[in-house]
């Protein structure tokens, strides 16, 4: 198992495609056009840099690093030789359906299909090809290369062989999987979601302002960063949809997005890569 595919040279595509790369894997980084692609390359290169600066890596490896990643912009062909595709492309349910039917076509039976979604369904997903036991979630945490956790999503019909597969392959990039089933929202965000919006609410209803909900949060409880500056980077039309999917998988008010968060998308406040949400990036 030494090439991966991945479908996507967006934030989380580059970072999964930087991971493989560093640990050895040879990768066809996928992506519909040469500028996105470019833009991914440089990310990599930067954050490669970053590990260079911070004596993580060497300069050797960063050279290897690169030499491992080859870019596509036609998915048929980038997807050829890969034992492993993992697609990595925008959160948008159609267009995954479109991508693994695609993948049906032009994969080989025994080709492992993982997505990195981070909150579509993936027994749904998984429809979308005739052998459904292929498909499994593999969600990587931003930034990739740096997060330790890999949440590892069997849909309703992916097989045992294709789990243990996926879990070795997470183990050997130097990740931790976790193994969960196939419900809303996963773990991770089932989680994290409800905490992020009810700091929004806590926001909304006057009862502290930005800084003190994020230092309460910091100090407190020992979080890198305080829920409203990880929501501007995670991207705060990310969070809204994801808690609509388990607004709608569960019909809970619970996950209900808050109505300032709903406000601040609709107004394009939408975080860190807008230059504006709680804080201020311009
Ligand atoms: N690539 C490589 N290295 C990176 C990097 C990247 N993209 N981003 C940061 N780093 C490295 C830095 O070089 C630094 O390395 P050292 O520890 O060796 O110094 C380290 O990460 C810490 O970075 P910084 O010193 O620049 O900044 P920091 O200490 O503030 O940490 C952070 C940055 C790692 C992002 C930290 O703030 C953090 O852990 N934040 C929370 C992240 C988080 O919760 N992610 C999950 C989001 S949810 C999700 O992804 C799933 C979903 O479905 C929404």
């Amino acid at each position: 198992m030494k090439n991966i595919a991945v479908i996507g040279a967006g934030t989380m595509g580059n970072g999964i495609a930087h991971t493989f790369a560093q640990h050895g894997y040879k990768v066809q980084l996928i992506d519909i056009s040469e500028e996105s692609l470019k833009k991914g390359m440089d990310t990599i290169s930067r954050n490669l840099d970053r590990m260079v600066a911070k004596e993580k890596i060497s300069e050797e490896q960063k050279t290897e690093t690169l030499k491992n990643i080859t870019t596509y912009t036609d998915i048929s062909e980038g997807v050829g030789s890969a034992s492993v595709v993992v697609e990595a492309a925008t959160e948008n349910t159609e267009l995954k359906l479109k991508i693994f039917r695609h993948l049906d076509q032009h994969t080989s039976e025994d080709t492992i299909l993982a997505t990195n979604t981070s909150s579509i369904s993936i027994t749904q997903i998984a429809s979308a090809v005739s052998k459904p036991e292929r498909v499994i979630g593999m969600h990587f945490m931003n930034p990739v290369p740096v997060m330790k956790l890999v949440e590892i999503i069997r849909g309703y019909n992916t097989s045992d062989e294709v789990t243990k597969t996926v879990m070795e392959l997470s183990e050997k990039l130097n990740k931790v999987p976790v193994e969960v089933n196939d419900y809303p929202g996963f773990v991770a965000n089932r989680i994290l979601m409800p905490m992020i919006n009810e700091a929004i609410e806590t926001l909304y209803n006057g009862v502290a302002g930005v800084y003190e909900i994020d230092t309460v949060m910091k100090l407190g409880m020992a979080h890198p960063m305080g829920p409203l500056q990880l929501a501007d980077f995670i991207g705060l039309d990310v969070c809204h949809s994801i808690l609509e999917v388990m607004y709608d998988g569960f019909k809970k008010p619970k996950y209900a997005p808050c109505p300032l968060l709903t406000n601040m998308v609709r107004a394009g406040k939408i975080g860190v890569k807008s230059g504006e949400g709680f804080y201020d990036y311009s």
